[in-house]
């Protein structure tokens, strides 16, 4: 998009000018684009720029200093890690963080668009804002992230919510310190979101959130189009880092300390097939970045569809990469997987997990499931149920469907009543409990790999962290073993958690 697009997509917004909804509709029609999901649903076939000029401009370096920034932030890992970029370019702008809202100058939301009571959790937090931007008119607040991509999300904060200084997209990240620039200016609302966009933008600043795991993003967007989710609209087309660019950052974090690395993407096992001039995906990205010298490596979120035999020959070589497989199947039904779009049916799925199995033996599976999807009947419910026995899943996260305005389900009548849809989430949550308890009893006496993080949250005196499997350990040792992988033997298995004892003293693994 050129400078004169952007404008064009961009506006100011005037609150003095918004007399009445109506008035103000007209006035916002005439010079305001909304995000269009529309558009956004569209897949270009022109190539993908990689953008490596971000600088922040000279004037807006120091608008920052003796300023504080708070950002809350909603929704996925992805989010997580974009707000860690938004505090990179916060504080190359010399603000500085800080924890609470009472002692911020700028205040970010950064959003989740995908189940509506995360919305709504959002719109009351924005109702709360109210209070503090009345205490302090400079106070600038900013709704960023999934929900600024929906244009009626948008529309509600223009007409409802008019206190707020900045809306922008999750394209629009990048453009950060020039969108603050013009609030702090002007006063009046700056509205930024780009409905689509095919870029990659390098070298953004980063401010990561610990010192032990890092996230590092390998893809960005979706084309998977599942009928029920509204990620391939608010996230953008999918579009891949180039190889060179995520193995200098991992080296990167590798050089600095960093324990483990998790590559992110909302379909990571699409990685490469967007390249033109070469065959690439995410086995042989795997298969260069398990040479470095960084003690584990992980990968979320899988699709069942593209994942691939070479990615699992590549897993199977084990070292770093961490035999823990998070692959969201989204129901155990033929026929709702059909409905969902998910290009997948149970026994493919099966199939793949019996493959992985066979090839990683050691390999752990957790998944997402979505319970009440439109005419989802008692019987294809309980096929998700015995999928879930079938594959003895470590964990799952388990959801009540929620249509998204936008979406073909949306489309769908949302015919199971919400009684049934709580009863059968009750019936899942029942089963992912017993099997996560009967893994973890399989752990008693055993002798685990624990990265240690920190402090429990409960008790300073009990130090915290997490085995290859990605299961929360308890256990008394050293704060000398924080940053450190330890040999923990388990003495008591519980549902969520297991609690042992540190079997030898810290020693760095390199
Ligand atoms: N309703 C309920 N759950 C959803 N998810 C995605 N969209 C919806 C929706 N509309 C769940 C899926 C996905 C996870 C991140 O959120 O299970 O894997
Ligand atoms: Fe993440 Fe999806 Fe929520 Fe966006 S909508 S923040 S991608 S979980």
């Amino acid at each position: 998009m050129n400078e004169k697009q952007r404008l064009e997509t961009s506006a100011q917004i005037n609150p003095a000018d918004k007399k009445s909804v109506k008035d103000y509709s007209q006035y916002f029609q005439s010079v305001y684009q909304p995000p269009s999901l529309q558009d956004a649903k569209k897949r270009g076939k022109e190539e993908i720029k990689i953008d490596r000029g971000f600088i922040i401009p000279e004037d807006m370096l120091n608008l920052g200093v003796g300023r504080k920034f708070y950002i809350r932030t909603y929704g996925c890992q992805m989010n997580e890690h974009d707000t860690e970029v938004m505090a990179g370019i916060l504080t190359e702008m010399g603000y500085e963080p800080t924890d609470s809202v009472e002692t911020a100058d700028i205040v970010l939301l950064n959003t989740c668009a995908i189940r509506e009571n995360a919305e709504n959790k959002v719109f009351g937090e924005i109702g709360h804002l109210k209070t503090y931007k009345k205490r302090n008119p400079n106070l600038l607040i900013g709704i960023c992230g999934c929900m600024s991509q929906e244009e009626s999300v948008v529309n509600r904060i223009l007409q409802k919510h008019q206190f707020v200084d900045m809306v922008f997209g999750t394209h629009n990240i990048h453009r950060l310190p020039q969108i603050v620039k013009e609030a702090m200016f002007s006063k009046e609302m700056v509205v930024e979101v780009w409905s689509k966009e095919g870029d990659v933008i390098e070298n953004l600043p980063r401010v990561r959130k610990g010192e032990i795991k890092a996230w590092v993003n390998i893809m960005y967007g979706c084309d998977k189009f599942c009928t029920y989710c509204i990620v391939p609209y608010t996230r953008g087309k999918e579009r891949s880092r180039l190889p060179q660019d995520i193995i200098e950052e991992v080296r990167h974090l590798a050089r600095n300390g960093y324990q483990e690395v998790t590559l992110l993407g909302q379909n990571v096992n699409a990685y490469g097939k967007d390249f033109t001039d070469m065959k690439y995906g995410l086995g042989e990205l795997m298969d260069e970045l398990r040479k470095i010298d960084i003690p584990r490596i992980r990968f979320t979120t899988s699709h069942p569809r593209d994942f691939d035999d070479r990615l699992i020959d590549v897993l199977a070589k084990g070292g770093n990469l961490m035999e823990h497989i998070h692959l969201p199947v989204q129901s155990g039904s033929s026929e709702v997987l059909k409905l969902m779009a998910r290009k997948y049916d149970r026994e493919t799925y099966l199939e793949l997990v019996r493959k992985m199995k066979e090839r990683i033996p050691n390999a752990s599976f957790t998944t997402d499931i979505i319970v009440g999807f439109p005419n989802e009947t008692d019987e294809q419910f309980e096929e998700t149920m015995s999928l879930y026995r079938e594959v003895e899943f470590d964990t799952a996260y388990t959801f009540i469907y929620s249509p998204r305005e936008g979406t073909p389900a949306a489309k769908m009548e949302d015919n199971i009543p919400m009684e049934v849809k709580k009863e059968r989430l009750q019936r899942l949550n029942a089963l992912v409990n017993e099997l996560a308890v009967q893994k973890n009893l399989a752990l008693q006496d055993q002798i685990v790999e624990v990265l240690v993080e920190g402090e429990s949250k409960k008790n300073p005196e009990i130090l915290a962290g997490y085995t290859s499997k990605n299961k929360l350990i308890n256990f008394k040792g050293p704060k000398s073993a924080i940053g450190k992988i330890v040999k923990v033997k388990i003495t008591q298995a519980k549902t969520w958690s297991l609690d042992g004892e540190m079997i030898e003293e810290a020693v760095e693994v390199n």
